[in-house]
């Protein structure tokens, strides 16, 4: 880091929940490398504690505040430990996560509820909570929330999951508008990384075994598919958070690896208009050229995983 950066986020306060291990904890550290005190959340003491120990081995300031967010309890117990702790709150990255994978018909109502109450209702209640207080203080303030390509493209076996990340980008987008005048951003960060979420897939095992022998992950990762380390995605949180980012709010940005994106929001691709409304006889005749060449891919498109670094059946 270079000394300019050093101090980016000195006097700030961050609030990073699911933070005990993975791409959390990684967010976590580097806040604390630029100088924002930490407060780490997770559902498991030890992990959460040894977080804790690991930020203030490197110099770091951190806390932990146990609790599994989804409650409005939990959400106001992180935003009080930051207080307690430090004197206020500055950023929120709403980090935590479940998956509960399966396709529709074996999705249990617990399947669904679980992954909604944890990601979706997680970050709306802690955003409401760090938002009320951003306001009350005068807090330009940062909402950093996490969403992953399933949200923005589908997936397979991921209802669920799709329906609790692409609902975290239209909060994001809402919050844009209901917080700019009191200088508060919401953006979502799309990450791709190995962790112990990932690191099991079969499409990323030669990348996870590349950094686990502590060599560089190939380029099909690292550049095609936008796959490398939590560390990689870390920095693009610490400088969301920073002074630099202020007029950044209300958007999905993607990284991974080498790689980082600027999604766009939905749009319209098309518009037709008829003197009395569509009806059914109308769309019969005209929606097949309204649609010829418009209607839109599901799914993301990746690339064919080269020969050379096929290590099991692909799949993802
Ligand atoms: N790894 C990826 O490539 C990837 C891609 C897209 C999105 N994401 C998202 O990034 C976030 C972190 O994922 P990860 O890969 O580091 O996973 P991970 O499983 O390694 O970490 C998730 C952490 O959240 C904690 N957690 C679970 N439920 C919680 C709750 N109710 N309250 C507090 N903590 C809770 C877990 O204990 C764990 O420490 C998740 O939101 C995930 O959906 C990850």
């Amino acid at each position: 880091m270079s000394n300019e950066s050093a101090g980016a986020l000195a006097g700030k306060v961050a609030v990073v929940t699911g933070s005990g291990q993975g791409l959390g904890l990684a967010y976590a550290q580097e806040l604390a490398r630029h100088g924002a005190a930490v407060v780490i959340n997770d559902v498991v003491q030890e992990t959460a504690e040894r977080a804790v120990e690991a930020i203030t081995a490197a110099g770091g300031r951190a806390v932990a505040v146990v609790a599994p967010v989804g409650s409005t309890e939990a959400a106001t117990a992180l935003v009080e430990g930051a207080v307690a702790a430090f004197g206020r709150l500055d950023i929120l990255v709403t980090n935590a996560g479940v998956l509960r994978d399966k396709s529709i018909l074996k999705m249990t109502d617990e399947d669904f509820d679980l992954v909604i109450q944890v990601h979706l209702r997680g970050t709306f209640t802690c955003a409401r909570e760090a938002y009320r207080h951003f306001k009350e203080n005068n807090v330009a303030g940062r909402i950093i929330t996490i969403g992953s390509p399933t949200g923005q493209y589908g997936n397979f076996g991921q209802t669920n999951y799709a329906a609790a990340k692409a609902g975290i980008v239209g909060m994001v987008r809402t919050w844009a508008l209901e917080m700019k005048k009191a200088g508060v951003t919401a953006n979502a960060v799309i990450p791709v990384a190995a962790t112990a979420m990932t690191e099991t897939v079969p499409f990323f095992r030669s990348a996870v075994e590349a950094d686990r022998r502590g060599e560089p992950m190939p380029d099909f990762f690292r550049k095609d598919l936008g796959f490398g380390t939590a560390n990689d995605v870390a920095g693009l949180i610490a400088y969301l958070a920073s002074d630099e980012a202020a007029d950044i709010t209300g958007q999905a940005i993607g990284v991974g690896g080498d790689r980082l994106q600027i999604f766009s929001h939905p749009q319209p691709v098309v518009t037709e208009y008829r003197d009395g409304g569509w009806d059914f006889d109308s769309l019969r005749e005209q929606f097949p050229a309204a649609a010829e060449g418009n209607l839109q891919r599901v799914g993301e498109k990746l690339p064919p995983l080269p020969e050379e670094l096929q290590t099991a059946p692909q799949a993802r």
